[in-house]
């Protein structure tokens, strides 16, 4: 059931400048994910920064303020948002104790910025984008998200789906993606502490899974270490194996992955149409999609990405899919 109170306070956040392009304006990126990198380099807004600056500097950044400009930009959510711990009062200044990450029309809960520990519920970054970007514009009626983290994909894209289960294995993922969630206002957004597909049945009609990356694949420039999983190859492979029982014979799975050089081992056995959008090399990272329905293909497709044009979008996946 929707926490009314919650959802509004989510309204109240959106309405007060908490939004996507906002965070984009201010610190001139073009995507939330490069917020980190942006960091510093903008230059720092002061105390007396303008109220839009002040709350994706606080709520974004993780920059604190005084109380008394607090107390005039949120009014009586001050005292909330401090009560649910997502801000902290210390003495005469404010800081977020997690960072709120605006996507879409939802507000995704995840560690702050500055959170280095292997546990860190991370800020969307290139991968989420990659991720959303590819999923199928269309509506399905069951979508499983896994290694959802603070379910970032859902809250980015929560029309794509009637019922969307997000589940993670980290127990600190799915209490912050269930604050996102209820701050986003979204009721068909069923949260799991779960290990792969454990638990899901089957049946789906779309399954996602941004998986973690393996420490021995190296990690894309600037890709902090404790974003890298041991067992991150493994991982890869059970979920292969697990999304075959888990998915509709009509249905889709879409992994945002690093890739061996062979980028269609691990879907070598699997039935129907595998695509494989490949935007990086060494390491390699791509984006890998099966329709288990599909008439049976293989491709292997390196798509360029620009300045302009950052993250796989879905006309890659329809163009690769379609042979
Ligand atoms: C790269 S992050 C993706 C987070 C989020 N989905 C996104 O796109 O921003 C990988 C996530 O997979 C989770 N994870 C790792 N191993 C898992 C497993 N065996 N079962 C479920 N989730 C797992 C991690 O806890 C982490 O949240």
């Amino acid at each position: 059931m929707i926490d009314t109170a919650l959802a509004d306070l989510g309204r109240r956040l959106t309405a007060l400048g908490l939004t996507e392009r906002a965070v984009k304006q201010c610190f001139g990126v073009p995507a939330l994910a490069h917020l980190p990198r942006a960091l510093p380099h903008r230059s720092d807004p002061g105390d007396k920064a303008p109220r839009a600056a002040a709350v994706v500097w606080l709520l974004c950044a993780g920059r604190a303020f005084p109380l008394d400009a607090m107390r005039e930009l949120f009014g009586a959510d001050l005292a909330r948002l401090a009560d649910l711990g997502v801000l902290a009062i210390d003495g005469a200044r404010v800081h977020a104790r997690y960072a709120l990450a605006p996507l879409g029309g939802g507000i995704a809960v995840c560690d702050r910025l500055d959170h280095a520990g292997a546990d860190a519920v991370m800020w969307p970054d290139d991968s989420s984008h990659h991720l959303v970007g590819a999923l199928p514009l269309a509506r399905v009626a069951r979508w499983l998200d896994v290694g959802s983290g603070a379910a970032i994909v859902p809250i980015a894209a929560p029309g794509r789906a009637t019922a969307i289960r997000a589940s993670d294995v980290a127990p600190r993922a799915i209490e912050l993606a269930a604050l996102g969630v209820a701050l986003s206002g979204l009721e068909h957004v069923t949260l799991r502490v779960a290990d792969l597909c454990a638990g899901a049945g089957g049946e789906w009609n779309l399954i996602t899974f941004n998986a973690p990356i393996p420490a021995e694949a190296g990690g894309p420039a600037g890709e902090p270490a404790h974003r890298r999983a041991p067992a991150g190859a493994r991982v890869l492979e059970r979920f292969w194996a697990e999304a075959r029982d888990a998915v509709s014979p009509t249905g889709e799975v879409i992994v945002h992955s690093w890739v061996p050089n062979d980028p269609l081992a691990l879907t070598a056995d699997l039935p129907g149409a595998v695509a494989v959008m490949r935007y990086a090399r060494e390491p390699g990272f791509a984006i890998t999609a099966w329709r288990p329905g599909a008439p049976p293909s293989r491709k292997v497709v390196d798509v360029t990405l620009t300045e302009a044009a950052p993250h796989v979008v879905r006309v890659d996946v329809d163009r690769a899919l379609a042979g």
